[in-house]
């Protein structure tokens, strides 16, 4: 099958550029922009018809195979307009590496990852005047696969799309750097090791609402979710990973299969240890955090996630017991951490792992 590359992009700009939104208020991928990237993918043709074209709906069959079994996969990454105005993303590789992680375990076809970055830069650079320069604000990237055979039975797509859609967005949660109060939830769970997990699969999020919804029910922000076996060790929350200083130590649950391993939370850990902090990964109960907080050793609790940054959590609550963190107040480090990564995002600081990528 032919290599793709950027000359292979068929390019139809609107004619029909939409204004641009209020950057105060834009709130989160609610907004999008004048363009998109689509391509699709068959057995005999491997990928083909890479395009950039108008926004706007897809045709799709109601017979749409992943409608009916959620083959569907998705990334989130940003792009900023960093302190030089040029266009940067993050880390973009590896979202794409993980894109195509998660493809694999949703038996969904392989992107060449370097073609799909070469696609959204050209993507950004049609749309380059959507991103938002407003502190806080920046092009919420969004890249998805499906499966687009029109067919009932369940089995892997033989036709898939790829698109790649971008939303100028403002803070994930209301409050930005204000500390969030999240819901211990421990009847249902998110993930199971041997699952989706690991993976940014559409159907990990569908079976996390109600949960969510319970969450919002006791006027909670999100859940904090507990292994799929024991109900015992802390996973994740429903759009991020999460991070306690316990003790002058930093602890996050280590990768085991059920969790989404995050870009960000990979990059706070290299950047804990560059600053000379002492990072844990590994299994933490729930328990141990409760202790902690009746010791007085628990410092802070924040979340980890491209749309939700650094996000601190002011409060744990399980229905029965509750922990408030830090007099529910925004911790040191939390601030520290948020300035460092969102410097080296937007290109204002010391970038030791050359983490920024220009989109020349
Ligand atoms: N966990 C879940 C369930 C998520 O949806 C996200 C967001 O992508 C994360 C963690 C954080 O991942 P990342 O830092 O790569 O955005
Ligand atoms: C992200 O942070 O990119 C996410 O995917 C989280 C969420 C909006 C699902």
């Amino acid at each position: 099958m032919a290599k793709l590359n950027v000359t292979d992009i068929k390019i139809e700009l609107t004619k029909n550029p939409k204004e641009k939104p209020n950057q105060e208020a834009l709130g989160f991928g609610k907004i999008f922009t004048d363009h998109m990237f689509i391509m699709d993918w068959n057995e005999e043709q491997g990928w083909y018809d890479p395009r950039i074209v108008e926004f706007g709906n897809l045709s799709l069959s109601p017979a749409l195979i992943s409608l009916h079994y959620g083959q569907s996969i998705f990334e989130g990454m940003k792009a900023y307009i960093n302190t030089n105005g040029d266009i940067a993303l993050f880390r973009p590789e590896e979202n794409f590496a993980r894109l195509n992680r998660s493809a694999e375990r949703l038996a969904l076809p392989q992107l060449d990852e370097k073609f799909a970055l070469t696609a959204l830069e050209e993507l950004l650079k049609i749309d380059k005047d959507w991103i938002p320069t407003e502190e806080g604000t920046s092009l919420y990237v969004r890249p998805f696969m499906f499966g687009a055979d029109e067919f009932l039975g369940v089995k892997a797509s033989s036709n898939v799309k790829f698109v790649i859609i971008l939303s100028p967005s403002g803070a994930y949660f209301k409050g930005g750097l204000q500390p969030n109060k999240i819901f211990v939830e421990d009847e249902y769970v998110r993930a199971v090791r041997g699952g989706t997990g690991f993976a940014k699969a559409a159907g990990n999020y569908a079976g996390s609402l109600l949960g969510q919804k319970k969450a919002e029910k006791f006027g909670y922000a999100q859940t904090l979710w507990l292994d799929g076996v024991e109900q015992k060790y802390i996973e994740e929350v429903g759009a991020m990973n999460i991070f306690f200083k316990v003790d002058g130590k930093y602890l996050t649950p280590e990768l085991n299969g059920s969790i989404l391993p995050g870009i960000t939370r990979d990059s706070i850990i290299k950047l804990l240890k560059h600053n000379g902090e002492i990072v844990e990964e590994r299994k933490i109960s729930i328990e141990e955090i409760y202790e902690a907080a009746d010791n007085g050793t628990l410092e802070e609790v924040f979340g980890t996630g491209t749309a939700a940054v650094i996000s601190p959590v002011g409060e744990l609550f399980d229905g029965k017991k509750k922990v408030i963190v830090n007099n529910g107040e925004t911790g040191e480090y939390s601030k520290k951490i948020y300035e460092q990564l969102t410097g080296i995002q937007l290109g204002k600081v010391e970038d030791p792992f050359n983490w920024h990528h220009l989109v020349k």
